[in-house]
């Protein structure tokens, strides 16, 4: 190849990894990320019994969702009144593949300690323990088309610990 036609062909090869790079970090705004060991104060901590699908606790869940318990603390703007995602980067919590994978415990750790270098924030110290337990019971009615549901645990990931 003489001079002359080595730098489009380098201009080419940066275009298609730029593109490339490009479309692989769309794939992984779509799907999940892997799941991230959880310190061990985790170990243990459960959904109450009873909670995915009690009246009180939804209600709740969407008073936290929605601001009306912390103003400061507004799911909805970043995942969608109806789980429909707004920010960028949020998933869409509306289909199950993006949310089953999560055990109660991961979901937990998730919304208490927030994913880094995202929008996402850990919001415990926030929202109590307690209303975060309440949001999890709400956010999951979306994958079950706005309906109160138990998880299918068997989707389950198992839990990791470091
Ligand atoms: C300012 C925007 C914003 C707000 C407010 C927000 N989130 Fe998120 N959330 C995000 C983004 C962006 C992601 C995706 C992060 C990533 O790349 O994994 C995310 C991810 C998540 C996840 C999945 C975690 C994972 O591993 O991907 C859950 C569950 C979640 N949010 C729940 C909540 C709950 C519950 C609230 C309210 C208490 C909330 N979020 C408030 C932006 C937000």
């Amino acid at each position: 190849m003489s001079m002359k036609n080595v730098l489009p062909a380098l201009a080419m090869t940066a275009a298609l990894l730029a593109s490339g790079f490009l479309m692989a970090s769309q794939a992984s705004a779509a799907g999940l990320s892997a799941q991230v060991a959880m310190p061990k104060s985790y170990k243990g901590k459960h959904m109450p019994a009873g909670g995915w699908t009690d009246a009180k606790m939804l209600a709740r869940g969407k008073e936290v969702y929605t601001g009306k318990v912390n103003k400061k603390v507004k799911c909805a703007k970043c995942h969608g009144v109806k789980g429909k995602p707004k920010a960028k980067g949020a998933r869409d919590f509306r289909k199950a593949a993006n949310v089953q994978k999560f055990s109660d415990t991961y979901w937990f750790y998730r919304i208490s300690e927030g994913v880094p270098k995202t929008l996402m924030k850990g919001w415990k110290g926030k929202i109590s323990e307690d209303d975060i337990w309440a949001v999890m019971a709400y956010e999951n009615t979306f994958s079950h088309g706005g309906k109160a549901a138990e998880p299918d645990k068997s989707k389950w990931e198992a839990p990791k610990f470091k």
